[in-house]
């Protein structure tokens, strides 16, 4: 099963509209021959001027996240119909600052990612585990509990619409990479719960490493067998450096 690559970036709060535009500006013709798919996830008020420098070029539009309710007296949140409203086709959901910072619960990500898919936006799932459950023998039972619960009550068919993003925490902006070795492991394991929810349509998802890929590392990343791209944040923010990645 050939899968395609896509690489996704994640410019967390990052980036003024000026630089969104300067970036744009330089790396959509630095990737004009890429065969991978490619989205840009930029802040809020910077999808506008992605917006137009996607415009024409084989880069999708996404966002970093999203409310779970279609509206009303939610102070500071963005709604789904916002998001499709300004052009994004994919949204994050899950990321672990997201969970951390936010207070996200996996019963909480469930709901985000039910009603992204109900507003036709794709899903960009993250899970990932902390260095203590590294330590501790604890990644399969984490990374289980994540896509079990985040995934609850999705169908099949849905499940063509999201990606799945592996992302550990301890390597995420720390320069410390899992190895290819080490991601596969992971992966196939992520593989493994899907199939046995979602058959062979297991076999289509794609699986994304994501925490501190490089343009020097993420080659051997993406060759393994169940590493289908990468979500790249701290590299993803200068327009060669990104490039290079969506290039391998
Ligand atoms: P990083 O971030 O590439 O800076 O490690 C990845 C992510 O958090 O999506």
């Amino acid at each position: 099963m050939t899968r395609k690559l896509m690489v996704a970036a994640n410019w967390k709060m990052n980036k003024t509209t000026k630089e969104a535009e300067d970036f744009m500006s330089k790396f959509s013709d630095l990737i004009k021959d890429s065969k991978n798919d490619i989205v840009i996830c930029p802040t809020f008020t910077s999808i506008n001027v992605v917006k137009k420098g996607v415009e024409g070029t084989n880069i999708a539009l996404g966002a970093q996240n999203l409310h779970q309710e279609d509206s009303g007296a939610f102070t500071g949140e963005i709604s789904a119909d916002m998001l499709k409203d300004a052009g994004c086709e994919y949204v994050i959901i899950g990321h672990s600052e997201r969970r951390e910072y936010s207070g996200e619960t996996d019963g909480l990500v469930n709901s985000k990612i039910k009603k992204a898919l109900e507003k036709k936006l794709k899903v960009i799932f993250c899970v990932g585990e902390s260095l203590e459950e590294k330590e501790a023998n604890k990644t399969e039972d984490k990374i289980k509990q994540q896509i079990t619960e985040g995934l609850k009550d999705i169908t099949s068919e849905q499940m063509n619409e999201i990606i799945i993003a592996y992302e550990p925490i301890w390597a995420i902006g720390t320069g410390k990479t899992a190895t290819p070795e080490q991601a596969e492991e992971v992966h196939a394991f992520i593989r493994g719960i899907l199939k046995e929810v979602y058959n062979e349509v297991a076999e289509t998802t794609r699986i994304l490493y994501g925490g501190s890929v490089k343009s020097d590392n993420a080659a051997l990343l993406f060759e393994k067998e169940n590493i289908d791209g990468g979500l790249i944040g701290g590299a993803s923010l200068d327009p060669e450096s990104f490039a290079a990645i969506c290039n391998v």
